[in-house]
């Protein structure tokens, strides 16, 4: 089965075609991030006019290089929500119009749990195809995105329950914002993964634990950073000299300050995770969402496995399909094949994960 997948929930405007919910055919992604950078953020009327006019090039482009006949296709899979209303309604209106005009069925998606269906695609270079392993059951999800950060506990394909997520400040977003205080471009997350990696190591002591981990010894599933954020803005008000990465005696830097932030967030949501894949006894964790690209907490999840011999596989998708892409969207379609007819189809910004 083939599906086409379109996804335009934020800045990026993505087509894909996937083959059995597995097999990347195509993955196109365009994205509008340098204009938001000179903004510090997203401004949504800009990112809906460039969805716009990317839109149909894009669909285009997957279309081609997937070398497939739209008389081939068997659907076709948009993201419905949750996101930005003038984005949301750009792929939602195209699929309606290809869906009406080729005459073929329509899946909406739920971008939140689309994101975990990253981890059943299977890496692009390798043949055959079958020797790519899935994800078994009872899984525990952990969906890490810039507006969203939910765990979740899967017992099956379309078969979520929620256990627990962010009270305030989603973990992407707490990146965004302290970066956005260190001086640092949007997005955040990948400019303070790079600064952390600069830190001088020898006074990195300095900055150890002076940050908040919030709610890690909480006995629930949620999470709340807005704290966390709080804490940075007021250590860099008392530094001025801060964002000039100044390294005088007893002051901080930018790369010691960053790579204290990702310490903070990355233990919050390793330790949460793993107290939930032992609780509900699951056999797979799949990390999903942007923040899921962050090289320290792939390493801090997968050094867990190997310290502490569990029973469960640890499932992390590579970076390129953690951030946004339609990719992730149509292997969710194939695993949760909800047809509607292209009347039915409607935008939900605010829908949730489950
Ligand atoms: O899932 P995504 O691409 O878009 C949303 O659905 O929100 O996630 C975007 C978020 C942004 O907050 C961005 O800063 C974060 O993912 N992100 C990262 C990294 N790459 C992207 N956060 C930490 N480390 C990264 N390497
Ligand atoms: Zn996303």
């Amino acid at each position: 089965m083939i599906i086409l997948g379109i996804e335009t929930s934020c800045d990026e405007t993505a087509a894909a075609l996937v083959e059995d919910g597995t097999k990347i055919l195509s993955n196109v992604v365009a994205s509008s991030v340098e204009l938001h950078k000179k903004t510090g953020g997203i401004i949504p009327e800009i990112a809906a006019r460039e969805q716009l006019k990317c839109i149909v090039p894009v669909i285009q482009q997957a279309v081609q290089s997937a070398k497939c006949k739209v008389q081939n296709l068997d659907a076709i899979a948009v993201t419905n929500g949750p996101g930005l209303i003038g984005s949301l309604l750009v792929g939602v209106e195209t699929a309606k119009a290809l869906a009406y005009a080729w005459n073929k069925p329509i899946i909406p998606i739920n971008h939140l749990q689309a994101h975990l269906y990253a981890n059943w695609l299977a890496p692009q270079n390798q043949s055959p195809i079958t020797n790519h392993q899935s994800p078994e059951f009872p899984a525990i999800g952990l969906v890490v995105s810039g507006g969203h950060t939910d765990l979740v506990l899967m017992k099956g394909h379309n078969n979520l329950k929620w256990l627990g997520g962010t009270r305030d400040d989603a973990a992407g977003e707490c990146f965004d914002k302290t970066a956005r205080a260190l001086g640092l471009k949007y997005p955040g997350g990948p400019e303070i993964a790079l600064a952390a990696e600069q830190r001088t190591k020898n006074i990195e002591h300095r900055l150890k634990n002076k940050l908040p981990r919030p709610m890690i010894n909480d006995d629930n599933f949620d999470f709340s950073f807005s704290g966390l954020k709080t804490a940075v803005i007021n250590l860099v008000k008392k530094q001025p000299s801060f964002a000039k990465a100044s390294k005088g005696r007893g002051e901080i830097n930018v790369a010691q300050m960053a790579h204290e932030i990702q310490e903070a967030i990355t233990d919050v949501l390793v330790t949460k995770t793993i107290r939930a894949a032992q609780k509900h006894q699951v056999k797979s964790i799949l990390l999903a969402g942007g923040v899921a690209a962050n090289s320290r907490l792939r390493e801090k999840l997968s050094n867990h496995l190997i310290i502490k011999s569990s029973n469960y596989q640890i499932f992390i998708p590579p970076p390129a399909l953690c951030t946004d892409n339609a990719a992730y969207i149509t292997a969710c379609a194939y695993f949760n094949q909800k047809f509607v007819s292209w009347e039915k189809i409607k935008v939900e910004p605010g829908l949730r994960i489950c």
